[in-house]
Parts: C-alpha cells; sequence; structure tokens
C-alpha cells in the first residue's frame, strides 16, 4: 500500500478521480464556497451529518465530486485520537473488491499532527492475514493520497507512519501465524531476515550455546518440547559504538499448553499469541530499519514451546537460573517469567541505558486493565514517565502499577531462591516482582501486554501493539528527533529550525526497502 501526502484543498480532491473521497469533518470546519463544501454544510444543516467522530455519510457518485464513493465522516474535534477513530470507520464502511485508490480529505481538521494516525488507521482497517490460507485474498487498497492544503509540513509524520505501519504489520503477521508455522526455529529465521537491513545484525543461539551461557531457567521451560529452543540478539547501530543501547526484551513462547500445569482447553489456541512480545520486538527493528535513527537498540527473544511431555519440567522442580539464583517451579504455567529472567541477566552485558521487556505475561493483567492499557511497571520515575508519554503520543497507552516489596513476599520457598509464582492476588505485580529480581543495578521496565497484544471473538487476530508505544519511546532516544505532537507544531513556527530531524525521516519514507518475510505457505 503506498501512500502519498498531496497538497489539495477540498475542491481540488473533488475534481480527482478515485475509488472513494473520505472526507474529514470537524465540528470546526468552515465551508468554502465550493460544490462539495456547500454540500456538507446542507448535510449538517439538515441533521444528516454528525460531526461526532466516527459518524457517516456515504454517497455514491455525488454530482459534487469526480470520486464513485464520497464518504463524510465526522472527527468531533479533530484530535488525532478522534481522527484515528473515524479514518478506521470510513476506510471500513469504503473497502471492497473495487476500492485501490482512494483520498482522505483533511478538510478542517489539522493533518500535520495526525497523518501518522491516519496511516496506521487505513492500514489496520484494511489489514488481511492471508499467509494459512489456500486461497489468499490479500489486501485490496493499493494507493492512499492524503490531502490537506498544507501537506508538506506533514512529511516526516508520514515517514513516521509508514514506518509504524510496517513494524506493526511484521508484528502482526508473526503473532497471527499458528503455532505450527511459528516455531522457535521459524521466529530466528524472520530476526535473521531483518538482518538484510543496513544497520541490523542478527544472531541466533541454540540449545548449546544457551546452555553453555548457563541458562537453566529458559532451558527448564524448553525441555517438554521437540522444538529446539532458540535464544535470538538483534542490534541496531544507529549510533557510535559508545552509546549505550535500549534493550527490548520480548517474550517468545511459540505456543503455551501451560506445560504439566496444563491450561483448560477453551481458548487455549490464543495462546499461539504468546509470542507477542517477541513479535512486537521483530516489528520495532523492522520500523527502525526504515527510520534509520541515531540510536543503538538490541532485541533479545528467548523463543521456545512450553508443552507437557515425559521429559517436561515438573511443579517442585528447581532449575538454576544465569544469574546463580535458584528457582522453584511452583506451576509450569507461570513460563513466561522463567525465559524472561536469563534473557533479563544477558541484557548486562550491554549496559544499556535501559532494558525494557515485553510480555504477554499474566490473565491478572488482562483483570486488571483489559484490552485499553497495557500494564507498565518500573522502580526508575524517569523510565516510567518516558513510557507513558510514548504510550499517549502514538495512542498506544499503559498504565504504571505498583512494584512495593510487600508484593514480593509470596514468592519466598522453602527449596530454592524463590519460587516462580505467590499467591492469587496482584498476580500482575508479583510476576512483575519475579523479573525485578533479575534486573539488579539496570534502569528496567516490564510491559504486561497481555490484554492488548489480541484481540478475541469474532475479531480475533493480533494488534501489533506495543509496537507503536516502544518505537516511540526509543525515537525520543534519539537527539535528533523531535517528538511528534510538537514536530507538527515546531515545523509550521520555525520549519528551518527543525529541517535535519525532517529530513532524516523523509529521506527513510520514500527509500524502497527489502520484502519482509519470504511467503511460500500452505496449509495441508
Ligand atoms: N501466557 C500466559 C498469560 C496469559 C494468560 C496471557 C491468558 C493472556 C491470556 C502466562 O504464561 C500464564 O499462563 N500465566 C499464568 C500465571 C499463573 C500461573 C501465576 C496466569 O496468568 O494464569
Ligand atoms: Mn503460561
Ligand atoms: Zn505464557
Amino acid at each position: 500500500m503506498n501512500f502519498e501526502l498531496k497538497s489539495l484543498d477540498l475542491a481540488a480532491c473533488a475534481a480527482e478521480k478515485c475509488d472513494a473521497l473520505i472526507v474529514l469533518v470537524s465540528e470546526a470546519f468552515a465551508p468554502g464556497k465550493d460544490a462539495l463544501s456547500q454540500l456538507i454544510a446542507q448535510a449538517r444543516s439538515s441533521g444528516d451529518l454528525d460531526t461526532k467522530p466516527g459518524k457517516l455519510l456515504q454517497m455514491y457518485r455525488p454530482a459534487a465530486a469526480t470520486a464513485t464513493r464520497v464518504l463524510l465522516v465526522g472527527v468531533g474535534d479533530g484530535s488525532v485520537r478522534h481522527v484515528r477513530q473515524a479514518v478506521g470507520t470510513a476506510v471500513a464502511a469504503a473497502k471492497g473488491t473495487a476500492v485501490h485508490k482512494i483520498l482522505i480529505s483533511f478538510a478542517g481538521a489539522a493533518a500535520q499532527k495526525s497523518v501518522r494516525a491516519v496511516v496506521q488507521a487505513v492500514a489496520e482497517a484494511t489489514y488481511v492475514y492471508t499467509t494459512t490460507k489456500s486461497k489468499p485474498e490479500g489486501r485490496v487498497l493499493a494507493n492512499v493520497w492524503l490531502c490537506a492544503p498544507d501537506a508538506a509540513v506533514a512529511q516526516a509524520e508520514l515517514a513516521l507512519g509508514t514506518a509504524t505501519v510496517a513494524g506493526v504489520e511484521l508484528a502482526k503477521e508473526w503473532a497471527n501465524r499458528p503455532g505450527n508455522h511459528a516455531t522457535p526455529t521459524l521466529l530466528g529465521t524472520a530476526a535473521k531476515a531483518l538482518a538484510r537491513f543496513p544497520k541490523i545484525q542478527c544472531e541466533v543461539l541454540g540449545p548449546k550455546e544457551v546452555a553453555a551461557l548457563g541458562m537453566g531457567s529458559f532451558m527448564s521451560v524448553a525441555q517438554g518440547s521437540r522444538e529446539p529452543l532458540r535464544f535470538i540478539v538483534l542490534h541496531y547501530n544507529g549510533a557510535a559504538k559508545t552509546v549505550a543501547p535500549t534493550v527490548l526484551v520480548g517474550k517468545g513462547i511459540t505456543f503455551d499448553t501451560g506445560g504439566i500445569s496444563i491450561k483448560p482447553a477453551a481458548e487455549m489456541d490464543e495462546m499461539k499469541f504468546d509470542m507477542c512480545g517477541a513479535a512486537s520486538v521483530l516489528g520495532v527493528f523492522r520500523a527502525l530499519a526504515d527510520l534509520k535513527p541515531a540510536i543503538n537498540v538490541v532485541g533479545l527473544i528467548p523463543a521456545c514451546e512450553n508443552m507437557p511431555d515425559g521429559g517436561a519440567v515438573k511443579p517442585g522442580d528447581v532449575v538454576t537460573s544465569m544469574s546463580g539464583q535458584t528457582i522453584e517451579n511452583l506451576n509450569t504455567d507461570a513460563e513466561g517469567r522463567l525465559v524472561l529472567c536469563d534473557a533479563l541477566t544477558y541484557a548486562a552485558r550491554f549496559k544499556p541505558r535501559a532494558v525494557i521487556d515485553i510480555a504477554t505475561l499474566t490473565g491478572a493483567c488482562v483483570v486488571a486493565l483489559g484490552g485499553v492499557r497495557s500494564g507498565m511497571f518500573s522502580a526508575d520515575d524517569s523510565l516510567a514517565a518516558a513510557l507513558q508519554a510514548a504510550g499517549e503520543s502514538s495512542l498506544d497507552p499503559c498504565w504504571r502499577l505498583p512494584l512495593d516489596d510487600e508484593y514480593g513476599e509470596g514468592l519466598k520457598s522453602n527449596f530454592a531462591d524463590m519460587a516462580n509464582v505467590a499467591g492469587r492476588a496482584g498476580g500482575a505485580i508479583t510476576a512483575a516482582k519475579f523479573l525485578q529480581r533479575f534486573t539488579a543495578k539496570m534502569p528496567w521496565a516490564h510491559l504486561d501486554i497481555a490484554g492488548t497484544a489480541w484481540k478475541s471473538g469474532a475479531s480475533k487476530g493480533a494488534t501489533g501493539r506495543p509496537v507503536g508505544l516502544l518505537l516511540d519511546y526509543v525515537l525520543n532516544q534519539s537527539p535528533a528527533h523531535i517528538a511528534p505532537a510538537q514536530e507538527a507544531t515546531k515545523s509550521v513556527a520555525k520549519r528551518k529550525t527543525t529541517a535535519p530531524a525532517v529530513v532524516a525521516l523523509k529521506v527513510a519514507a520514500t527509500a524502497k526497502t527489502p520484502r519482509k518475510t519470504p511467503r511460500k505457505m500452505a496449509t495441508k
């Protein structure tokens, strides 16, 4: 799908040939003299068009436009959140087998601050998973023009938008693949494929190397599966070697049966999504490949299955983690923390400026926060504030939960340094307290994405979250980067001073990049 910014006002948009024209109409819309503006004004005054976000008025071949379909959609106060919601609704209504090219006119809404959100909303509304379908019917929409009179100022936002979409869609692709099409080995191959992009390197370790590192906790989870584990190490080097990296650690359980503490059958299929943390790390690297910011990022993915078999780890077994701390496994379904703790220990070797783990870690977090905000934990106030802010600016929000030491008391064990579970109460927090024991001295944060990484029910599928949040967070570490919200205002007010950052991102947006992953699937 190709996005282009066009400096066209509403009258010029109405004269363009396209399959659908979507006009974003805010409360503050001031009609011009052109026919389409007049039509919108009439529709509003007659009460047929409501400017509440997402309210739609659809027309077929209206005289006021050249487009085959015209969709007027309310964007409320024109806030980025409302624009995203409205575009999602309008594109979902407009898409069809004959809709290849659409125009989106910002009319009253401010283009420069919402272009990224529009790009993301269009991608979201037209995303289709096809990999394991025998007759794949992919995305039909091919060309999207984003039209505003001052479109040029939104170039950096467009670059950010298309890069985010590339990252989100790579994350969705791997997360949506069933467990037999997304094994630890295949995840390793996907990570290796990212190393075809400049500035990215990838190393994939197998069971022997992981054993040599002493990752006894990670290995104990993998031992019940026939699929060999993989430990994926990705590097994005955009800055000098002396610049401390941000380390992202993604939980990569490619299927979580619960192990010997087996899960009930209902909805167990959704545990193929237990590698969404890993998928989000791959997604961030995909976006970095496009944006090329001057930062260093390391990605670590402990990947394995959690299966029950004759060789599986048993409740009560004690294992020795890479840190030397011993762990009593009281519930083999609390496996995420067991793979993450060794990856966190490994992270220390990079002397990171911050380590963030991303994990579908607890059902308790789903109960606490539902599907709206990811759980966020950090003892470091400035790291927590930066993640919170990145969540808001990317519309991929999180919410900080506490880490009081009292929450960790339930992890006591009579037979090891700690147990892997505490009681039922505060389950998301006790899981975080477990991880914290492996983060000594590093600024660390934990994102529990169990509620936000995928949707259940009729629209079952990965969301690609929290690629947007992570991306805004790491980009904000780049000296050249200007946070998107400020970017919009600054670039209007004093374009010259912000030019370097805008240019850097602009180049990345138009660059041709290699295909994301090989596609050669056929289910049997
Ligand atoms: N992958 C699950 C967490 C999960 C469960 C995410 C349901 C989304 C929906 C994790 O490995 C797990 O099983 N956690 C247990 C921990 C418990 C045994 C302490 C849980 O949340 O039930
Ligand atoms: Mn589990
Ligand atoms: Zn799990």
